[in-house]
């Protein structure tokens, strides 16, 4: 296993694990100096393109996202999500998982569900490529966005599904909307570490979608703590802009040829 995905295993019960998604180069370099795993998120789809679910990012924009990415990202741990419908069976995993390790240069790959992919999951390990899972909300399957883990066959599903998804190689699991009781009990059984979103402070580390993080995105999760009002200082930046254009003060003679 590659030295950084040891060292991420490593954190498990000594340090919280810190990650971001991001889905181009300048944000990127920003996020490498303080996360330990940066994901180019298929969250792109909505956050960037306005789809109305993560089914219809393809694998080509998730690529050319991931090459941007790649230029900034230096020392984190950088993971790419599988789109919807890119890992339906072994073989089609495999290709498009090569693909994307190939052409990215990423560490490693993400894809959704437990023991339906687990087969999917194997064959990719098997092939050397490093996997994160991802249980509990999985916005490319779920028909609805509720949190998981309030019926009792609904726990011991997501629990046998972490213990699967372990059995089958991969080096950490992304918990995604998860009762808390539940979170901190996968994250006990399991050796690898569980990253939540929405999953309380007991799993070993955190992921949040950047553009949440810093209120660039206007909509309000219960799961997100927003730690900057960018879009104030954008308007700020946009506003006085604007005024400088129109009354003449921009640009100066410093600012031309
Ligand atoms: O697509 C994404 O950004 C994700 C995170 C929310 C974990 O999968």
């Amino acid at each position: 296993m590659k030295k950084k995905i040891l060292e991420l295993i490593d954190k498990k019960n000594k340090s919280k694990i810190v990650s971001l998604t991001a889905y181009s180069k300048n944000i990127a370099t920003i996020l490498d100096n303080f996360c330990d795993v940066i994901l180019v998120g298929d969250s792109l789809g909505s956050v960037l393109y306005n789809y109305k679910s993560t089914r219809e990012v393809r694998l080509d924009a998730m690529i050319e996202h991931s090459k941007s990415v790649r230029m900034g990202v230096k020392k984190s741990l950088m993971v790419v999500d599988m789109p919807h419908n890119t890992y339906r069976n072994p073989k089609e995993a495999l290709n498009n998982a090569k693909k994307i390790m190939s052409e990215t240069k990423s560490d490693a790959v993400k894809l959704e569900g437990g023991k339906k992919i687990l087969q999917i999951i194997k064959m990719l390990v098997k092939n050397k490529i490093p996997v994160m899972g991802h249980l509990g909300l999985l916005p490319q399957t779920d028909k609805t966005f509720k949190f998981k883990g309030k019926k009792i066959s609904e726990r011991n599903k997501i629990l046998k599904d972490a213990q699967l998804l372990q059995s089958a190689g991969v080096f950490s699991i992304v918990l995604e909307c998860v009762e808390t009781s539940l979170a901190k009990l996968v994250t006990k059984k399991i050796n690898i570490p569980t990253i939540g979103i929405g999953a309380s402070n007991n799993c070993d580390g955190q992921i949040l979608v950047f553009d949440d993080l810093i209120g660039l995105n206007s909509i309000d999760f219960r799961f997100v703590k927003k730690y900057s009002n960018i879009r104030k200082e954008m308007k700020k930046a946009v506003s006085s802009y604007a005024r400088d254009v129109r009354s003449k003060k921009f640009p100066l003679k410093k600012h031309s040829y």
